[in-house]
């Protein structure tokens, strides 16, 4: 490609795009360069001074992130020069923080900490009594706490309601060492994506009220998955912990980049919504209000197949993994029933907005659009087996496999939420997403395939 051209980082020769941003390749290549304030989302700003660099030729280090790449520019980014400035860089940056890493939630996964280990290590010339004070527990709104003293002021978070949410809540205001994030005057931070500034914030400054001191990070376990909040299929982390002698326990959803789907963002229903599948949830075999044993559940559904022979109908949710849906419809042709998913009970308008929330609640309907499932309600059923579908529908008798409590039927049986197992949804584009097992529970539900399995044998 004619764009394309040669520089040399630390003596090695990478081929890149003319004009792009050296910080942009140095990332690329995992070339170890430190900065807070540069974020690929959010553009250079210049602010920090952590990115600098030596290149060849220019009388002063340079910082990375505002550095457009030349042909033939030679880069060094190691060496005892400019870690010399990266350490004075930081030392400025570390001037007044109240160094309370035990207690900050950031701790383990701070951009700070991990510089300070790789350039920093000096004696520091100003006591804390001499810093300089600031508010340390400011309610920001929407479920974010600022504390002023540990910010490094990069202006990520600012920039963040500037240039992608455009709500502008929020800004830098006084001057050198009083200078401190905080909202407009008047102002919360209120918009449906404010807890992403808790992940682009490089140090412990923004925390979530949510995940405040819940556990530390070097405990959780991570599972990539997929939000099942809408159709957009925001990629996700899910970190849970399994204490000593406790059930295994989500304590947060953060996003995961994917540049096709949802960039590095997710809304803040969906991060929420890890709560949802915690609480309320069926865990015994309900027949008539009687607890009654896997054994009894499988013979009862085999004498209702019996029974209803000809007149049976299942119904789908759409936010049940590819692999399940496709298992159903294997079960119904063995079983000879029909089967059902009615979509319009998803259609949520309100929910939608231009970023990424779809008005489409499913996860999965790509899916049942695909295997060409009928979406209309249905109607004279004779025996209904309901997995999990949100509807309600009248029938002369009721099977209802569901992951949380309901008054549906007086058949119930517990049913794994999705971060209980794994499997593949297709989001509203058509694109196919893998969600790994998160959860290992003491006392697991059965999946779909689990309980058909049964039932078949
Ligand atoms: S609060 Fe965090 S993201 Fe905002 S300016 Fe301070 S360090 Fe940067
Ligand atoms: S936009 Fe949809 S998929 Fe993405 S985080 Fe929000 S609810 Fe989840
Ligand atoms: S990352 Fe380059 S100046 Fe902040």
């Amino acid at each position: 490609m004619s764009d394309m051209i040669e520089i040399i980082v630390d003596n090695q020769s990478y081929e890149v795009k003319e004009g792009s941003l050296l910080i942009d390749l140095l990332i690329k290549e995992q070339i170890k360069v430190p900065y807070f304030c540069y974020h690929e989302a959010l553009g250079a700003d210049g602010n920090c001074r952590m990115c600098m660099v030596e290149i060849v030729g220019q009388k002063r280090p340079q910082i990375a992130c505002d550095t457009l790449v030349k042909k033939g520019m030679e880069v060094r980014s190691k060496g005892d020069n400019i870690e010399k400035v990266r350490t004075n860089i930081l030392e400025l940056e570390l001037i007044n923080h109240p160094v309370d890493c035990p207690t900050c939630d950031q701790a383990g996964e701070c951009s700070l900490q991990d510089f300070y280990m790789d350039y920093g290590l000096h004696d520091s010339k100003i006591t804390i009594d001499e810093k300089v004070k600031h508010n340390k527990k400011v309610d920001l709104g929407a479920n974010v706490i600022l504390d002023q003293e540990r910010c490094v002021l990069c202006a990520r978070c600012t920039r963040f309601t500037d240039k992608i949410i455009h709500s502008h809540e929020l800004g830098i205001i006084g001057r050198g060492d009083y200078a401190r994030v905080s909202t407009m005057p008047g102002r919360k931070l209120k918009n449906p994506y404010a807890m992403n500034v808790v992940d682009i914030c490089p140090v412990g400054a923004l925390t979530s009220k949510d995940f405040r001191f819940k556990q530390r990070v070097w405990f959780l376990k991570t599972a990539n998955s997929i939000c099942h909040g809408c159709a957009k299929g925001c990629n996700i982390y899910i970190d849970h912990n399994k204490m000593k002698y406790h059930d295994d326990v989500i304590y947060r959803f953060r996003p995961r980049r994917n540049d096709d789907v949802n960039g590095f963002f997710m809304c803040d229903e969906g991060r929420l919504s890890y709560k949802a599948l915690q609480e309320n949830r069926q865990e015994q075999i309900l027949l008539r209000k009687k607890v009654i044993s896997q054994e009894e559940a499988v013979e009862e559904i085999g004498r209702l197949l019996e029974i209803y022979h000809g007149r049976i109908v299942i119904m789908v949710d759409a936010n049940l993994y590819t692999e399940e849906i496709k298992y159903i419809l294997s079960f119904a042709k063995e079983v000879d029933a029909k089967v059902h998913a009615p979509l319009e009970i998803y259609n949520d308008p309100d929910f939608e907005d231009n970023m990424l929330k779809s008005s489409n609640r499913a996860a999965n309907s790509k899916t049942i659009e695909k295997l060409k499932i009928d979406m209309s309600t249905p109607e004279n059923i004779g025996l209904l087996i309901n997995f999990n579908h949100p509807k309600s529908c009248e029938a002369e008798s009721m099977v209802c496999f569901t992951t949380h409590k309901t008054e549906k039927s007086p058949f119930v049986l517990p049913l794994a939420t999705y971060v209980e197992s794994e499997g593949h949804v297709t989001n509203e584009e058509g694109i196919v997403q893998k969600c790994d097992k998160a959860l290992m529970l003491n006392k697991p539900a059965l999946t779909v395939t689990e309980w058909l399995d049964k039932v078949m044998s």
